[in-house]
């Protein structure tokens, strides 16, 4: 594939605001310089920026789970526009066919809603594209397989109408459109809810380094009551799961890839010569004792190996204490050894970040 052309930054921007930091929008907004135009779907906005050159400073990246230049736009209803997949697809393919994008992909403006109509009229519309454009854009068999760092089409549709931009998928923000693919709760069937929320990790992590192989050893601090340890199990990794509460019983006794220890984590001292190829921090309470564990835990992780980290945010509410509090673990987990690779929100984050963390060669 030839490298494409660079796109013109564009002024107007689809941006997803987390429904947790919603009360913070109209101060998140005025930071970046940003007027909201209008709103789009349950979580979208449109804004135009002061200046579309700067990217968003890493303190209020995090609180922005997608952000796409709009390069194309067409305000209407779907529903009531006759012949609107071919008329949205001539457009596309008659507007960025030749940018060469490594891949095409529509998602609904609103993936939750019970009403399925956008979800088919996307799954459509992306059928009817990938007629139009080169063929290596059908290639690509899983979301994950896009190169992190190659512009796609990265397409919107709702009530609203189409919204289009292409961007690679690491500065859109994740893989699919608005960032991860939608995991309905009861699809997830997972102990609990953070078992959505290391799926949607696991898969974000492979915007910056492929995911550890299966059969890795991951270290997890906070499992009980054991969602996060079932999407690890169930991707063939072995665990050693730490909690001062018991995990569920439905996971105990069931796998011998599964060490449970029942502690608190500061009394954990692996033996010596123990080494991980990951780890995992879910432990709830105060963010700078649960990444003190981390780092001190971190000296058993293989040079490389990823920490993903929850960084909960108790009694920090306003955009300055989060970003004060952020700041203070971000250092001291450098100061420690461990730099942050990304800090995102999740779909399945609630007033928390999650951060990506990597030692640093040498320590
Ligand atoms: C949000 S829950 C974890 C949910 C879990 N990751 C899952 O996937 O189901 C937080 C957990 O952290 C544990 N925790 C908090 N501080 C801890 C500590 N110092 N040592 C061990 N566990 C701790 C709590 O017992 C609680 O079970």
């Amino acid at each position: 594939m030839e490298a494409p052309p660079a796109t013109t930054p564009s002024p107007i921007r689809l941006i997803r605001v987390p429904e947790s930091f919603a009360n913070l929008e109209s101060d998140l907004f005025q930071s970046l310089g940003a007027t909201v135009t209008r709103k789009l779907g349950r979580n979208y906005r449109l804004v135009r920026l002061t200046d579309p050159t700067q990217a968003p400073p890493p303190d209020l990246a995090g609180f922005i789970s997608w952000n796409l230049p709009v390069h194309h736009s067409w305000p209407c209803n779907p529903r009531n526009t006759d012949g609107f997949i071919e008329h949205a697809a001539q457009a596309l393919a008659a507007k960025f066919s030749a940018s060469n994008p490594q891949t095409v992909l529509v998602g609904a403006l609103d993936p939750g809603s019970p009403n399925r109509y956008y979800r088919s009229l996307a799954s459509n519309l992306r059928g009817r594209l990938l007629q139009l454009f080169p063929d290596h854009c059908s290639r690509l068999r899983e979301a994950t397989d896009q190169n992190p760092s190659l512009p796609t089409l990265f397409c919107h549709v709702g009530n609203e109408g189409l919204f289009c931009g292409l961007q690679s998928p690491r500065q859109s923000g994740g893989f699919h459109p608005g960032g991860t693919r939608f995991i309905r709760q009861s699809d997830a069937q997972t102990i609990s809810r953070a078992g959505a929320k290391l799926a949607e990790a696991l898969h974000h992590l492979q915007l910056h380094q492929s995911p550890p192989a299966a059969g890795s050893h991951w270290l997890e601090l906070g499992a009980s009551p054991g969602g996060m340890t079932t999407e690890l199990l169930r991707r063939n990794y072995r665990v050693t799961a730490i909690d001062r509460a018991p995990l569920d019983p439905r996971l105990t006794g069931t796998s011998n890839t599964l060490t449970t220890i029942i502690a608190d984590a500061a009394s954990f001292h692996p033996a010596p010569g123990t080494s991980y190829d990951a780890l995992l921090c879910d432990m709830n309470g105060s963010a700078l004792d649960s990444i003190r564990q981390v780092l001190r835990l971190a000296k058993f992780l293989h040079p490389g190996a990823p920490a993903i980290f929850t960084l909960k945010l108790p009694g920090a509410n306003t955009l300055d204490e989060i970003n004060q509090l952020s700041r203070t673990v971000i250092r001291t987990a450098a100061a420690g050894g461990l730099n942050l690779i990304a800090k995102v929100h999740l779909t399945y984050n609630r007033h928390e970040f999650t951060l990506f963390l990597q030692p640093s060669s040498g320590s």
